[in-house]
């Protein structure tokens, strides 16, 4: 169907309020997971309650890889008022005057920029047909299936989730109360209605609800914070990396700072460091100052731009590309002479890489790890140096969802600093670490807006809004959106200017702020949380936290498992507010540690991951 058929089709909504408009907005957002395959959604007007209500039905039968007796329904029924946020206009009951853009606002990972929802003013040529659509019902048996265009020039480098499975509610019966409310009380604005909405998207549904499929995941693979710890002092034990081919001077440098580091002395007064948010701080402390004195880092020049050498310094991936600009910016750090290099450097962009060499099909994935061989094999055939370690002094710094899978296997000896940090997806604790992921909108001032409001002046308990990605995000709504007046918990607010700032506000006004993952485990709320002195609470299983190495976590996070999504207020209200202001306090001292620079500066984001790098190089070194 194309987008003129689509966008008559969906003309009637005109006569509907905006209100109706983004609650559909809502529930196409609930799309989630994987592959551009057709979807079915249909928007009717509920003859109960004025138009208000706006079903979606998507439809397992139309769906390739689903089982064709299943059906989801996800009702979505929306009041025709605005949003009673805190007295604040959160930005939903905006009039439209130009397109919007309408995304998750603190993207995830993975498709950030993805999806756009496009709302267009009134098109005098689109007919306004309501019997065209039918009320649907719940057995399924969908008339529509509409598949949007990627819309050109809205940075789609879409469709990353397809590294995820996809996820379906196995079945409707044992979902439960799928219907979600949403109050919508305009602050003294008229609302307009629209008469053209043209929906651009790539994703399937999935279901707001705990499915069997959902359940069976949570009981095989959820790995605690105890148990990564254990996995971390277990490889540091073992040491596992392979014998050198021939041992270097180098070698031994690093295992004599192996053996500095875990003798460090033990040291009270820090400047600069706060003992409680780590781990062992004289041994962070020791490692540090030998990563300063000590290590030296060859970057390989092959590799052409854009794929190369050319850092994207703004949107979801930039991590990657701001270590990248630091990396071969760095005086202190780069050698020209690899012999002299304690660490290799493979220069690429895992978001340009996937920008430039994937089509829309699925085989892509496999393209890029071609690719990415065909580049290993250029330095391991020019240069000694990788067949030495087998590319175990080697390291690579990339934050797109994919880079994980597409590096997995001819990059496997490397030292991988991703933000996707799945330890049930291959993610080697001990050996790759944890890329944060920061949203910049701001390249010139990186550090804009940082702060928020002390303890005292954050009455809302917990704080969520974003996209329906992934299978979580639609349990928590389902449990926690307009369910408590102090749990601010929201679908996606509007991406302009306003909403952008609707969403800063709460962040530095409350005192949990959620951390659900999307696609993908990781998410840029995590240091947007951190950022404005919030602390986070990271609903994301098998999530390794950034510099897991050297941090200690429990002191300043709330972990809340997937599957206690329900208990989510009762745990949060059980903290005693003395240890929430603790951990609040060491939100603050932490935060020097995820902050970019354009000239680093001691302990910032670039040293602590060009840290964690060097850190788990160190700890593989055999002691004998
Ligand atoms: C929705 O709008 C209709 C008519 O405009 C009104 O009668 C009804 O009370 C409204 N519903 C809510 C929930 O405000
Ligand atoms: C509206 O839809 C109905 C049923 O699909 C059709 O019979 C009718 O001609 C349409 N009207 C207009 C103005 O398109
Ligand atoms: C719902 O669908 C069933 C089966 O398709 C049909 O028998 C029933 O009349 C429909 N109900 C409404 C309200 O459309
Ligand atoms: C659907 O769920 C119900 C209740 O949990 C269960 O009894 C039934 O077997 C399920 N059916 C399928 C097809 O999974
Ligand atoms: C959804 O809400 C409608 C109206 O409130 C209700 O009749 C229906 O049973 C609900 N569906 C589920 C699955 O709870
Ligand atoms: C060591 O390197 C040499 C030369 O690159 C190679 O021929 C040999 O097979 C390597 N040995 C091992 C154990 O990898
Ligand atoms: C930190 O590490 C040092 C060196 O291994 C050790 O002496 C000290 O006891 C450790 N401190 C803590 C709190 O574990
Ligand atoms: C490294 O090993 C590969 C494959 O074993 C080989 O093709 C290549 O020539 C070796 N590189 C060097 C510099 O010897």
């Amino acid at each position: 169907m194309n987008i003129a058929v689509l966008a008559q089709r969906l003309c009637h909504i005109a006569i509907w309020r905006l209100m109706v408009i983004f609650g559909m907005l809502v529930a196409v957002s609930i799309v989630s997971h994987c592959i551009a395959l057709p979807f079915s959604k249909t928007l009717s007007p509920s003859p109960a309650n004025k138009g208000s209500i706006v079903m979606v039905v998507p439809s397992a039968a139309l769906l390739n890889n689903s089982p064709p007796n299943k059906h989801f329904v996800v009702n979505l029924v929306v009041g025709n008022d605005t949003y009673a946020s805190s007295g604040k206009d959160a930005g939903y009951g905006k009039e439209t005057k130009e397109t919007y853009k309408f995304n998750d606002l603190a993207s995830d990972g993975d498709t950030k920029s993805h999806r756009e929802y496009k709302f267009e003013k009134d098109d005098p040529k689109a007919s306004t047909n309501l019997t065209s659509n039918k009320v649907q019902n719940q057995s399924g048996n969908l008339p529509v299936i509409s598949q949007g265009t990627p819309t050109k020039g809205m940075g789609n480098f879409d469709a990353d989730s397809r590294t995820s499975k996809p996820f379906f509610a196995d079945n409707i019966s044992s979902i439960g109360n799928v219907n979600r409310t949403m109050k919508i009380k305009p602050k003294g604005k008229k609302i307009r209605p629209l008469q053209a909405v043209s929906v651009t998207l790539n994703h399937k549904f999935s279901v707001a609800s705990i499915s069997n499929s959902i359940l069976k995941r949570w009981e095989k693979q959820a790995t605690s914070i105890s148990q990564m710890n254990s996995i971390l002092l277990e490889s540091h034990v073992s040491s596992r990396s392979m014998r050198p081919n021939w041992s270097s001077v180098r070698d031994r440098e690093l295992l004599s700072a192996k053996l500095e580091i875990e003798n460090a002395p033990v040291i009270r007064n820090m400047p600069g460091l706060h003992a409680s948010v780590f781990r062992n701080v004289s041994m962070f402390k020791r490692s540090y100052e030998l990563m300063e004195h000590i290590l030296k880092v060859y970057i390989y020049r092959e590799g052409e731009k854009p794929i190369f050498h050319q850092p994207r310094m703004r949107g979801i991936y930039a991590s990657e590309g701001w270590f990248m600009k630091l990396m071969e910016g760095s005086k202190r750090f780069v050698v020209r002479d690899p012999r002299k290099a304690h660490l290799f450097y493979l220069p690429f962009s895992s978001q340009m890489l996937r920008a430039e060499l994937s089509g829309q099909n699925i085989q892509s994935q496999n393209d890029l790890e071609k690719y990415l061989k065909n580049y290993v094999e250029l330095i391991a055939g020019k240069y000694r140096f990788w067949n030495r370690t087998h590319g175990a002094d080697h390291f690579l710094v990339a934050c797109h969802d994919w880079a994980s899978r597409v590096t997995r296997q001819h990059m496997k000896n490397c030292i991988r600093s991703l933000c996707n940090a799945n330890v049930a997806k291959g993610f080697n604790i001990g050996r790759d670490t944890t890329l944060p992921v920061t949203y910049i909108r701001s390249m010139e001032d990186p550090l804009k807006d940082l702060g928020g409001k002390p303890p005292s002046q954050r009455h809302i308990l917990a704080f969520f809004a974003g996209g329906m990605h992934g299978y979580v995000r639609p349990i928590l709504l389902q449990y926690w959106e307009n369910k408590e007046p102090d749990m601010k918990i929201f679908g996606p607010m509007p991406r302009d200017i306003e909403g952008k700032k609707v969403y800063r506000e709460y962040m530095k006004s409350s005192k949990y702020c959620i951390c659900a993952r999307g696609y993908e485990v990781h998410t840029p709320r995590v240091v947007e949380a951190i950022f404005h002195e919030c602390v986070p609470v990271i609903i994301s299983d098998n999530y390794v936290p950034p510099f897991f190495e050297v941090l200690n976590w429990e002191a300043f996070v709330v972990f809340i498992q997937e599957k206690d999504i329900p208990n989510l207020r009762n745990i949060l209200l059980s903290i005693p507010e003395e240890k929430y202001l603790a951990m609040q306090l060491r939100v603050k001292m932490v935060q020097k540690h995820f902050l970019w620079h354009k000239i680093p500066v001691k302990y910032d984001l670039f040293h602590m991951v060009l840290h964690s790098i060097w850190y788990n190089r160190v700890f593989q070194m055999k002691s004998k």
